[in-house]
């Protein structure tokens, strides 16, 4: 592609350069122009077809001379017909079949025919003060046009995906040279791992044969001469159940669950996709027992009838060509209207959010036990204690009064578990047990009441 756009110049410049040479040599230059419409002409076997030729010259000249000639598959050039000025003198053989009418130098071929078929070379050459001459060559193919393609299908009766496989063959009655294009939906398809061609791709297999291959098949023949479309088939492939669904328009719906008003109808309907259409049966499952309420799609059932709380109802999807049978199931809840509306408005959102909160509550009651856990062991420690130390803290009753708080505490610490020393401190702040430093010392206050108790008392 690229080489041709670089040799177009080199060869204009190369016939430049020879034109010069030319006008050099003897003062002519493209004195005589002979052309062609197109180089190759597809012809109909059995029709006329005419080669149009077009020259052209600015020399007075006294003779024009006008030769066909002809090249078939023997490879050897036969001469057709010659003329010069109006006279033609055919070759005896071909004077029935090829027409010229000079000056037109085009050729009529009267009805074409595979053996016509190849190079034709025409040559024309003037004389006046000059002799110049021209040729020109122009490939000829001859075709019969193709017929409408007919589709086959192997085998004719459905198929079930990925046991079978579906054999399509497009023929044509007439045409040659025919060219086969498959399309699927109307876009070509291309040989892939679900689809081989054969080599002039007239049969196309479609191996294995699944759910996706339904479609719209169609095939086009075409060759130089026509193309035609085969009617549209579409193979029966039998697949399914996929996709099974349970739906209802009433109740509402979280999930699997409906909840249904008291009063309200229980509707279900279950859809899934095959081919051919499934039969659909309703199983009740209690706690031990299946059963079978109804066969087909809908379901219908009276929500006084329901006699737990909640009920499950499973819908089963048979397809009888498949053999292959598909069963979900929904869980019914009879709420009061204000928890139906309540189900209304819980959107996701609110979901996530009572999980997450949960969660976080969840996490805080986890710290806090693993936080305190360390405290009733030291308590369990410090009750095994003699009663004595013990007694002053002990006699604090309730905590009614901020006041009972009042009194001197005493601190008392423990640095290591062995042997228990004490460190008693004066403190008026807090009460309780100090449990941050229990790898350190640990502490315990004991409250001593001051004599001025009553008085303070007295005072508020
Ligand atoms: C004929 O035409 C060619 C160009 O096409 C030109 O070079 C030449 O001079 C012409 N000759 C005459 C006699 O007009
Ligand atoms: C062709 O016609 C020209 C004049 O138009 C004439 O001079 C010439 O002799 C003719 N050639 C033949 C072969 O008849
Ligand atoms: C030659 O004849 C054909 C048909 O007979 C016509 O289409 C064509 O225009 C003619 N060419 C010229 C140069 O007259
Ligand atoms: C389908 O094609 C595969 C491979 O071409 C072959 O092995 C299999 O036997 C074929 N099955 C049928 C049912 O023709
Ligand atoms: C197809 O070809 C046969 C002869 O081979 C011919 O009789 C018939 O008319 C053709 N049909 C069409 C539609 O061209
Ligand atoms: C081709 O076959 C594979 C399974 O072998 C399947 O998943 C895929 O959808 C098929 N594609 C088409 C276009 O049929
Ligand atoms: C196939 O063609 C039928 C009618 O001929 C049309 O109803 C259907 O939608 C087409 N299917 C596809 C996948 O184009
Ligand atoms: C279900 O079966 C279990 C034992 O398999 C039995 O104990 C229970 O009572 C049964 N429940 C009902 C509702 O039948």
């Amino acid at each position: 592609m690229g080489q041709d756009a670089y040799m177009e110049p080199l060869s204009a410049t190369f016939y430049d350069l020879r034109c010069k040479i030319y006008v050099l040599l003897l003062g002519v230059c493209s004195a005589l122009k002979l052309t062609v419409p197109s180089h190759t002409i597809h012809g109909i076997e059995g029709q006329p077809l005419q080669l149009l030729v077009g020259y052209h010259f600015n020399i007075t000249v006294s003779d024009i001379q006008i030769k066909w000639m002809f090249e078939g598959s023997s490879m050897q050039a036969i001469p057709l017909l010659m003329s010069v000025n109006q006279t033609v003198v055919s070759d005896l053989e071909y004077q029935h079949k090829f027409t010229c009418t000079p000056p037109n130098a085009s050729l009529l071929i009267k009805s074409l025919h595979f053996s016509d078929e190849g190079r034709y070379t025409v040559e024309i050459k003037i004389a006046g003060n000059e002799r110049i001459s021209a040729r020109q060559n122009i490939h000829v193919t001859v075709d019969v046009p193709v017929t409408k393609p007919v589709i086959y299908t192997e085998p004719s009766a459905g198929v079930v995906e990925y046991k079978g496989n579906i054999t399509l063959k497009c023929t044509v009655r007439n045409g040659t040279r025919v060219i086969f294009q498959w399309m699927k939906n109307g876009n070509p398809i291309e040989a892939s791992t679900n689809y081989s061609l054969s080599a002039n791709h007239d049969t196309l297999s479609i191996v294995p044969v699944v759910k996706e291959a339904v479609g719209n098949y169609s095939c086009l023949a075409s060759n130089s001469v026509s193309a035609l479309q085969s009617d549209v088939i579409m193979p029966t492939i039998y697949y399914g159940p996929y996709g099974l669904t349970v739906n209802s328009e009433k109740g509402q719906k979280i999930g699997k669950v409906f909840t249904f008003d008291k009063g309200e109808a229980i509707q279900f309907y279950c859809s899934a996709d095959s081919n051919p259409p499934n039969t659909y049966s309703w199983i009740q499952k209690s706690e031990n027992s299946t059963h079978v309420i109804t066969h087909g799609r809908y379901l219908e059932v009276a929500s006084e009838k329901m006699t737990r709380k909640a009920e499950e109802y499973r819908c089963s999807a048979y397809n009888s060509m498949t053999g292959k049978r598909d069963e979900t199931g929904v869980f019914v809840i009879i709420g009061s209207a204000k928890m139906s509306q309540k189900g209304k408005y819980l959107s996701p959102l609110a979901i996530i959010t009572g999980i997450s909160v949960f969660l976080i509550i969840s996490m805080c009651l986890l710290i806090l036990w693993k936080k305190f856990q360390p405290c009733k062991a030291i308590q369990r420690k410090l009750q095994s204690r003699p009663e004595t130390d013990y007694r002053k803290a002990q006699s604090i009753s309730g905590h009614e009064n901020a006041l009972d708080d009042f009194g001197i505490y005493e601190f008392v610490a423990f640095p290591d578990p062995t042997g228990i020393s004490r460190v008693s401190s004066q403190s008026d702040s807090g009460s309780g047990i100090q449990c941050q430093d229990f790898h350190g010392t640990v502490y315990e206050i004991i409250r001593k009441i001051p004599v001025q108790h009553h008085d303070q008392q007295h005072c508020t």
